[in-house]
């Protein structure tokens, strides 16, 4: 009797593992833990705060979705340019730094549903004479991120076509460039327009215009999903646009002085453990209170 139910249970088995090998069956995966791999130097969306946490809309996002899904989370700070070999060797397994939708990107990896967009913000010193057709034909120094959509565009469009400007300077990260922008070692800098308000609101720049590229800001997982990490940060994107979650998160990033962020970050994060929408309704109050 037993004997037989054994073999019943092994023959169910093994007609089950056939049924998963010939791909008719499978298991629909959900990931575990979400190891996130972002660029933290692109405020509002991540960087680090006085304190070094992980802060910023998308940053924030990301801890509340984990929360929500019961998921364990860790973020790791990588360079933009090895954002996509690190999801490819499995260092992460979700890239979350405000990539662009591409076709390159696209055919190496798959993306979630877009969450945000923008265009390319040019920008020069506060002091400069510089106007957008001058900055990026006059002859000057131009720098942008290094593997980014920035980096291409210049690439293209001005070097490839022979137009007038002194070099092309790449940076591993975006605060590096800034920072030569404000020392006056470039004359110019193009980073994503929300990222451009963002720096030009706590340094001595300006924009002078923007690039209309249209881009949709997505999440990036490996080419495939095998961990089925798409299905839950889409739905978690579409649940949370819907909530007072979104705004205010919105509201404090976008609206809020930055430079708030590691005073009101400190007040209010404890109660990302217990109400993730009391922690969005007061960090929003936190960075735009005066
Ligand atoms: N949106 C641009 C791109 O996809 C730049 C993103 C830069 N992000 C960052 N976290 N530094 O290439």
């Amino acid at each position: 009797m037993i004997k037989q139910s054994i073999k019943k249970a092994f023959s169910i088995l093994f007609i089950l593992i056939t049924l998963m090998a010939a791909g008719i069956l499978s298991v629909s995966a959900a990931p575990a833990k979400l190891v996130v791999g972002t660029s933290a130097d692109w405020p509002p969306f991540e960087w680090v705060d006085a304190n070094n946490n992980f802060v910023g809309f998308e940053m924030d996002l990301m801890k509340i979705i984990a929360k929500m899904q019961g998921l364990e989370l860790e973020i790791i700070d990588i360079g933009f340019d090895s954002l996509i070999p690190a999801l490819q060797s499995g260092k992460v397994n979700l890239l979350v730094a405000g990539m662009s939708l591409t076709e390159e990107r696209l055919a190496v990896a798959d993306a979630s549903n877009p969450y945000w967009s923008g265009n390319q913000g040019v920008m020069v010193r506060e002091d400069s004479d510089l106007n957008i057709a001058t900055a990026l034909a006059g002859g000057y120094t131009v720098g942008a991120q290094r593997g980014t959509t920035q980096a291409d565009w210049l690439e293209d469009n001005l070097v490839q076509k022979g137009v007038n400007i002194k070099s092309l300077e790449l940076y591993e990260t975006n605060d590096l460039g800034i920072l030569d922008l404000v020392n006056k070692r470039i004359e110019v800098f193009v980073a994503d327009t929300p990222a451009a308000e963002a720096f030009a609101k706590v340094n001595p720049i300006k924009i002078v215009g923007t690039i209309n590229t249209e881009e949709d800001y997505v999440c990036y997982v490996r080419k495939g999903d095998p961990e089925g990490i798409l299905p839950v940060i889409n739905d978690s994107l579409a649940k949370l646009q819907l909530t007072s979650i979104w705004n205010n998160l919105a509201n404090a990033y976008f609206v809020g002085d930055l430079n708030k962020i590691s005073e009101c970050y400190a007040k209010v994060s404890a109660m990302l453990e217990q109400d993730v929408e009391a922690y969005a309704e007061n960090l929003a109050k936190c960075m735009i209170d005066k």
